[in-house]
């Protein structure tokens, strides 16, 4: 499969990961609508991509301007190729501290924003015959670590819809990718601290190294989605965290709870609520 030529609409393309998957798309020859909920970083990305990007405000929230935004590209371009669900936010922090508006903002992003655009392109790919659907999950949603409770509760659904999805979509022509990767190079990791979490520590602290580059993985993505690929880790230390949560849950859960332990001490020493 190439990507040339392909029509794309990315999410949460204001900012990191999205913005590099546009430019990526870009560079391979595709066509994509960079979307966020911040118009001016949408409008930023797009801006320095020449005619084969296009942006526009998307709350992914709303499913009804989801549905709208996937309408618009068909009506445009006459069909929709690739459905990359990838804007997200986090919480980071003791669980007791979130309070049910946090809960519910993680639940209406992270996994109805993944639903809105699934239920807007998925049935519009089923009529083609084709189109491949790219949810950004995180290794959060393979592995369960503490204090990101809320988001390893939205990463693991976004991988079960996913990976159920492909199961059924691969009949109909349509593709589905899982994309898992630990700790990224952007402003997420600065993002959502409850209590005195410092997220770049945390996620730096748990990968035992320096953040993954996020063009770097944007063009992982794009050999996975055309190698047909069901989920993507990265980088590659990530995998054996992976494996060993399978093989070991409970040596995991046990490593998980003294990681906490000393995420805990250095919190009690660090800065107050950024909330
Ligand atoms: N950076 C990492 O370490 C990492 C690791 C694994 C997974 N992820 C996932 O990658 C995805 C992208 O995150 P990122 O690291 O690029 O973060 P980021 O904060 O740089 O970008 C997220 C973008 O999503 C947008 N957004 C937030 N709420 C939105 C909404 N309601 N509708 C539309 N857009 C919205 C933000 O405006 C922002 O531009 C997220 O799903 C995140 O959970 C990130």
């Amino acid at each position: 499969m190439t990507l040339r030529g392909k029509q794309a609409l990315v999410t949460g393309a204001g900012s990191g990961i999205g913005a590099a998957l546009c430019r990526a798309l870009v560079a391979a020859g595709a066509e994509v609508m960079c979307t966020d909920v911040d118009a001016a970083a949408a409008e930023n990305t797009a801006s320095t991509l020449g005619p084969g990007a296009r942006s526009a405000r998307l709350d992914v929230t709303d499913a009804a301007a989801v549905q709208a935004a996937v309408d618009e590209v068909v009506q445009r371009a006459g069909r929709l190729d690739l459905m990359f669900n990838n804007a997200g936010i986090v919480w980071g922090g003791d669980t007791e501290l979130l309070t049910l508006e946090q809960w519910n903002a993680i639940i209406d992003v992270n996994i109805r924003g993944v639903v809105h655009g699934v239920a807007a392109a998925y049935p519009l790919m089923v009529r083609q015959g084709h189109g491949h659907i790219v949810n950004t999950a995180s290794m959060a949603g393979l592995t369960a670590a503490g204090q990101v409770t809320s988001y390893v509760m939205t990463k693991h659904a976004v991988v079960g819809l996913s990976l159920a999805l492909r199961s059924e979509a691969a009949a109909r022509g349509v593709r589905v990718l899982a994309v898992c990767p630990a700790a990224v190079e952007t402003p997420i990791l600065d993002k959502g601290s409850v209590g005195g979490f410092v997220g770049r520590d945390y996620f730096l602290q748990a990968q035992g190294g320096k953040p993954y580059d996020a063009d770097r993985l944007a063009r992982d993505v794009l050999r996975a989605v055309e190698r047909d690929k069901p989920i993507l880790v990265k980088p590659r230390i990530a995998h054996a965290q992976w494996w060993f949560a399978r093989l070991a849950p409970g040596l995991m859960n046990r490593v998980s709870m003294r990681f906490i332990a000393d995420q805990r001490a250095k919190q009690a020493q660090s800065r107050p609520s950024t909330l």
